[in-house]
C-alpha cells in the first residue's frame, strides 16, 4: 500500500477537517432552524391559495374591465350601485348587446353629455381611444343578466 497514512493525522489536515465538519455543522443548524418556522402543512394550501388569487383576477378581467379600472369612471360609475352616474348593470339593462349600441355608447363615453339618465352630465373623455371606448362598452354590455 502506497497511502500516506500521515496525512490523516498531519495537525494541519486535522484542523482543516474540524473547520469543515463545523461549517457543515453549523450549515445543517441554520437549515434545520429555517424548517422549523415553515408553516404547519395543514395550512399551506389555505395560504396559496388567498396568495395567488391577485395573480389570477387580472387575467379574468376583460380588457375592458382593466380600462375602466384605470380610468376616473370609477369615481362616478359602481358595477352595481347608482353612483353619480347609473352602474353599469343598470346599463347593460337598457341597451341590448349590439354594434348599434357598442358604437353609440363608445361615442357616449368618449364625447359625454347629459339627458338620458339625468340632468348630470357625464364629462368626456377625448382621450380615450374609439377602440379603447369600445372595449369599455363591451365590457359594461356583457353585464347584462
Ligand atoms: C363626472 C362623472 C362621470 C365620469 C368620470 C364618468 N361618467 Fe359615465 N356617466 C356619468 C353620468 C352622469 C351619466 C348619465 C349621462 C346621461 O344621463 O346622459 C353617465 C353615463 C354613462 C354611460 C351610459 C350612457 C348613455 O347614454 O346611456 C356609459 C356607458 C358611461 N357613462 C360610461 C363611462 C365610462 C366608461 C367612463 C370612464 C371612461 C365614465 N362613464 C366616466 C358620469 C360620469
Amino acid at each position: 500500500m502506497t497511502f500516506n497514512f500521515k496525512l490523516l493525522i498531519t495537525p494541519k489536515y486535522n484542523t482543516r477537517m474540524k473547520r469543515t465538519f463545523l461549517i457543515v455543522g453549523l450549515t445543517s443548524v441554520f437549515f434545520a432552524s429555517l424548517s422549523a418556522f415553515k408553516p404547519e402543512p395543514k395550512t399551506e394550501p389555505a395560504v396559496n391559495i388567498s396568495s395567488a388569487t391577485p395573480k389570477i383576477a387580472p387575467m379574468q378581467m376583460s380588457g375592458g374591465e382593466l380600462l375602466i379600472n384605470k380610468s376616473d369612471c370609477i369615481g362616478c360609475h359602481h358595477k352595481i350601485n347608482k353612483l353619480i352616474g347609473p352602474s353599469y348593470t343598470d346599463i347593460a339593462k337598457k341597451y341590448p348587446n349590439n354594434d348599434k349600441n357598442l358604437t353609440y355608447l363608445a361615442d357616449k363615453i368618449i364625447k359625454g353629455g347629459a339627458g338620458v339618465w339625468g340632468k348630470i352630465p357625464m364629462t368626456p373623455h377625448p382621450k380615450v381611444s374609439k377602440d379603447d371606448a369600445k372595449l369599455m362598452a363591451k365590457y359594461i354590455l356583457s353585464l347584462k343578466k
